[in-house]
């Protein structure tokens, strides 16, 4: 059977009310995952961490994606560049975890690198008949930051980010989060696909069952958005980063007004990244495919500057901590046991509640990458890339 053929999923194509779910194999089958990792995770860009992660110069980071590790590195002149993590000599990972550097030595022949990824040293290497250093600096890999947000592209030729991400900068703006940094991070090894975590994140309507000991029932109204990426909004005067029943203890962002003073939104930047902002806080979730069943979830707390420079951060941010991995592990336990369901023969595709168009537009748009259809899913519109074209 050809899992690729748009006939399988003219059910999902429908307006929401008449939708039915992904088939079972878009969660389970390598033919399927391979087609996203080529075609969705190959192309646009995609959130790999902070630029206050890589603070100073020589400060660098790795990052896992698609295409093998990559290194975040911030050169003197204050740049942040992205780089394939791999010797240009004889291909010898150079670094792991984070920290700084003043130069990068390779463990294996110590060939040496600048933070600018320069090659400024390869001993032994004169010998060879017209050898020149400046061919063999580290593979560079698009690499554009939005607001302290530092994303890449494997695409050495699609649109830059900011046409990637739409209306997105006038929408959330007010957040300010190039002020904001990153306090905390946490990864988790989750066994279930990646859009299972994505689509969890758009509805509320599972947090009165998943969550009814935490966070409790929340209610969402749709965000309209232009560009790749998606919205839920939930009306709230408070903080939804803490327990209901706690005190926020922290100000709202300064000079927070409009809708982001009055809720929360949730939201995905295709494929798979998530901010989740709310008034006194952001935190945003990189899902990376490890497997058609398998997938890391990498999570980031962040904080306005002068939040964080507060007498009593240390004591109150605790509240947030216990809120977020509290409502992380929760969501992490469910979207398993989806996968585990989804995972019988048995299986057949499930009607979507109206509580979920947030859910079937990141499935059309996941369609709307890896298929080969001439047209976008009937009464919905067409979420291609801006440039019109599909990556
Ligand atoms: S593989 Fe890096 S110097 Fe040889
Ligand atoms: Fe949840």
């Amino acid at each position: 059977m050809d899992l690729l053929d748009p006939a399988h999923y003219r059910g999902v194509r429908r307006p929401v009310a008449e939708a039915e779910t992904l088939p079972a194999w878009c969660y389970t089958s390598p033919e399927f995952s391979a087609r996203e990792v080529k075609r969705i995770f190959g192309a646009g860009w995609h959130f790999v961490g902070r630029a206050d992660q890589v603070e100073a110069p020589g400060d660098y980071l790795t990052v896992d994606t698609v295409a093998g590790s990559l290194l975040l590195l911030r050169d003197r002149a204050g740049h942040v560049g992205a780089f394939a993590n791999s010797c240009r000599h004889r291909g010898a990972r150079l670094l792991d975890g984070h920290g700084h550097c003043r130069t990068i030595v390779c463990p294996y022949h110590s060939w040496t690198y600048g933070p600018d990824g320069a090659l400024l040293g390869a001993p032994g290497m004169r010998d060879r008949p017209g050898f020149d250093g400046a061919e063999w600096g580290l593979t560079a890999v698009r690499c554009e930051t939005w607001e302290g947000f530092v994303f890449v592209s494997l695409d050495p030729e699609g649109p830059g980010l900011l046409r990637h991400l739409g209306d997105l900068p006038d929408k959330l703006g007010g957040y300010d989060f190039g002020a904001m940094v990153c306090v905390r991070r946490l990864d988790y090894d989750v066994a279930c696909n990646w859009k299972l975590l994505v689509e969890n994140a758009m509805e509320e309507y599972h947090t009165g069952t998943v969550h009814h000991a935490s966070l409790g029932q929340q209610s969402a109204v749709q965000a309209e958005t232009r560009g790749h990426w998606d919205a839920i909004y939930i009306p709230q005067e408070t903080s939804i980063a803490v327990l209901p029943g706690e005190t926020a203890p922290f100000p709202h962002v300064p000079g927070l007004v409009g809708q982001p003073a009055h809720g929360t939104f949730f939201t995905v930047l295709h494929p798979a990244t998530q901010f989740a902002c709310t008034q006194d806080s952001m935190w945003w979730l990189r899902v990376l495919p490890l497997g058609p069943t398998r997938s890391r979830l990498e999570v980031g707390f962040c904080f306005p500057r002068t939040t964080v420079a507060r007498s009593d951060f240390e004591v109150g941010v605790a509240r947030y901590f216990h809120r977020w991995e509290t409502g992380i592990a929760e969501d992490n336990a469910i979207c398993e046991a989806q996968q585990a369901g989804l995972s019988s023969t048995l299986r057949r595709p499930g009607p979507f509640a109206l509580r979920e168009p947030a859910v079937h537009r990141v499935n059309n748009w996941v369609l709307d990458q890896v298929l080969d259809e001439p047209a976008g899913p009937r009464g919905l519109p067409v979420r291609r890339s801006p440039a019109g074209g599909r990556p």
